[in-house]
């Protein structure tokens, strides 16, 4: 079924968080995948503590921090190597599928959205990089309401944009906890399971799952 408004996120699910590590693996060494894991995943915690204490701030200042986590835990990682992957986050690699799924469902007259965690910045100079960002009618950022996903209020800056019910939108992400989120407020949800991982939040789940975006034109 179609639907009026599409929604994706966009860390993992349009543009690679690792692509930034994996752009200078060789001179990273054997720990680099391990290192980008923890930058990601602290990246992802201090966004739901920072919500959580009500002290908001911004993604690319939690970036920042996360990849110092990320250096304290693997020690072997050479500290000079700060600033290039810093600057390789602004232009990550967009996932293969992306431009030809959007383009096939701008074509066929639905609107598309990006409802990211990431700063007005950052989304910008993303979809910039991946020559996706005329695709989108609208890219909305938590940063214009200081809380991050999943807070139902992220999901409701899209259906009160289109002044439509959540049920209109299909909203797609790689991250499980954010298809629960999006789930729990009403969107139709496309888990994107890029990376064969096992089912979670089973009270939330996914309205479909696909292995990457290429299927979302005939669900
Ligand atoms: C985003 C994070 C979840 O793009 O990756 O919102």
């Amino acid at each position: 079924m179609q639907h009026s408004v599409y929604a994706f996120d966009a860390y993992g699910t349009l543009f690679d968080v690792h692509a930034a590590v994996r752009r200078y693996s060789d001179v990273l060494g054997p720990e680099a995948q391990q290192f980008s894991q923890i930058w990601r995943n602290k990246q992802l915690e201090y966004s739901w503590v920072h919500s959580l204490m009500g002290s908001y701030q911004n993604f690319w200042d939690l970036t920042e921090l996360a990849l110092d986590a990320a250096f304290h835990h693997c020690p072997s990682i050479d500290k000079s190597h700060r600033n290039a992957l810093l600057e390789a986050y602004w232009h990550l690699d967009c996932y293969p599928e992306v431009p030809m799924v959007l383009k096939a469902l701008k074509e066929s007259g639905c609107r598309l959205v990006i409802l990211s965690n990431g700063s007005p910045e950052m989304l910008s100079a993303a979809c910039k990089a991946a020559e996706i960002e005329d695709l989108f009618d609208e890219v909305f950022s938590v940063d214009l309401i200081g809380r991050y996903k999943p807070d139902p209020q992220v999901y409701d800056m899209v259906t009160t944009h289109f002044r439509v019910y959540p049920n209109a939108v299909s909203f797609q992400s790689s991250n499980r906890w954010d298809i629960a989120g999006a789930s729990n407020f009403g969107f139709r949800t496309v888990w994107l399971n890029r990376f064969q991982y096992p089912e979670e939040y089973h009270d939330y789940p996914a309205s479909a799952v696909l292995a990457d975006l290429t299927g979302l034109t005939s669900l």
